[in-house]
């Protein structure tokens, strides 16, 4: 069976050939360049790079492996969470292609998409905990089958990647900083009391990264010449020249490298806690962007020892959004015999994505 998939939830425009479980062939548009000019994404500018992208990127993605429209079986679209226009762009495509081939549509959580990426990889184990850390979302699951998630913590506030880029944005780093931040900690060591482990003094599995954020941007405040580009104090510098330059930066690493420490600390508290309260588990999934984070992805390693499980883990370029993500969730939910009619909706972000699809006679 052929699926295309078919991702445009947030800033990403991506479409991607699956055939019998196994990646065919993918493309990918990422508007990260754009939306860094306004130092965050602008979901009008967003929708509309989506209506021009998609159609490019389709063509070019079946000439390349000299496929037709007609030989696709199914379409697999990220159905939510996301933002409304973007997905409106990708659910019509998809919409308007099943009608004019007869394929049939599958609408796909673009987070349970995330978790399910290493089966791309890898063949994946259940049941499994799930952490999803990304831009919009940190969650914990119970991930009993690639059709059956339990959500057992949350974030009540910022998302872990959204914690990441806003601390970025104090440093005056490029939009999205994550990954520049993780790049200055490089074997740095971190100190650790430096910043809080928010929300873990409790007894709960949700997380919140608003105060370490705050704490970030206290201690940012009293030294702006920490930002990114700002030359170190002026005086200092013509006395100690280069010396000054370098402990200039040094206190930046540690900052970078202790702001790591505090985020992937707190993931590893309640990922520990997850596993403790649940029954048979056999491996650890963890997924989004910020499973592209080395902090987060050595914490997670040890973990995972520490329990006896199996780690998957996706390749870094497949912890961000994609379409193979997308088609490979979409291929597994029509294996179990599910699809969705031409009604299917679109969800924003901060609504649950139902599970209204609709089971096949096998
Ligand atoms: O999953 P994703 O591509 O998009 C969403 O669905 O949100 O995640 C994007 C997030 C951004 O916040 C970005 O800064 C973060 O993932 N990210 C990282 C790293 N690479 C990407 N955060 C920390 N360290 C990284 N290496
Ligand atoms: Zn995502």
């Amino acid at each position: 069976m052929l699926v295309l998939g078919v991702e445009t939830s947030c800033d990403e425009t991506g479409v991607a050939l699956v055939r019998d479980g196994l990646l065919v062939a993918e493309a990918l548009a990422s508007q990260t360049d754009i939306h860094a000019v306004f130092g965050g994404v602008v979901p009008e500018i967003a929708s509309r790079e989506h209506q021009r992208m998609l159609p490019v990127l389709f063509r070019d993605l079946l000439a390349r492996v000299n496929v037709t429209a007609q030989d696709i079986d199914a379409i697999a679209v990220a159905r939510g969470p996301g933002l409304l226009g973007s997905l409106l762009v990708g659910l019509s495509f998809a919409k308007g292609l099943c009608l004019a081939t007869n394929a049939t549509l599958i609408g796909v959580n673009h987070l349970h998409a995330h978790l399910l990426a290493a089966g791309l990889e890898e063949e994946m184990r259940f049941p499994a905990l799930g952490l999803l850390v990304s831009g919009g979302h940190t969650h914990i699951y119970r991930i009993d089958s690639p059709t059956k998630f339990s959500l057992l913590g949350r974030t009540l506030d910022d998302a872990a990647g959204e914690a990441f880029d806003k601390v970025a944005k104090l440093l005056n780093l490029p939009y999205p900083g994550g990954r520049y931040l993780d790049d200055l900690s490089q074997g740095v060591e971190p100190d650790r009391k430096l910043f809080p482990l928010a929300y873990t003094h409790n007894d709960n599995l949700d997380f919140s990264f608003s105060g370490l954020k705050t704490s970030v941007a206290e201690h940012l405040a009293k030294r702006p010449h920490l930002a990114y580009g700002a030359m170190p104090d002026a005086d200092a510098l013509q006395k100690n020249g280069a010396l000054a330059m370098a402990e200039h930066s040094a206190e930046l690493a540690q900052v970078a490298a202790s702001f790591n420490f505090a985020v992937a600390e707190t993931l590893r508290i309640k990922v520990e806690r997850a596993l403790e309260r649940q029954a048979g588990l056999v491996s650890l999934v963890v997924a989004g962007g910020v499973a592209a984070n080395s902090h987060v992805r050595a914490a997670m390693a040890k973990v995972a020892r520490g329990h006896g499980l199996a780690l998957h883990l996706p390749r870094p370029a497949l912890c961000t959004d994609n379409a193979s993500m997308i088609a490979h969730a979409g291929s597994l939910a029509l294996r179990a015999g599910y699809r969705h009619g031409l009604d299917l909706e679109s969800v924003p972000r901060g609504r649950a994505v139902p599970d209204d699809w609709t089971r096949l006679a096998q």
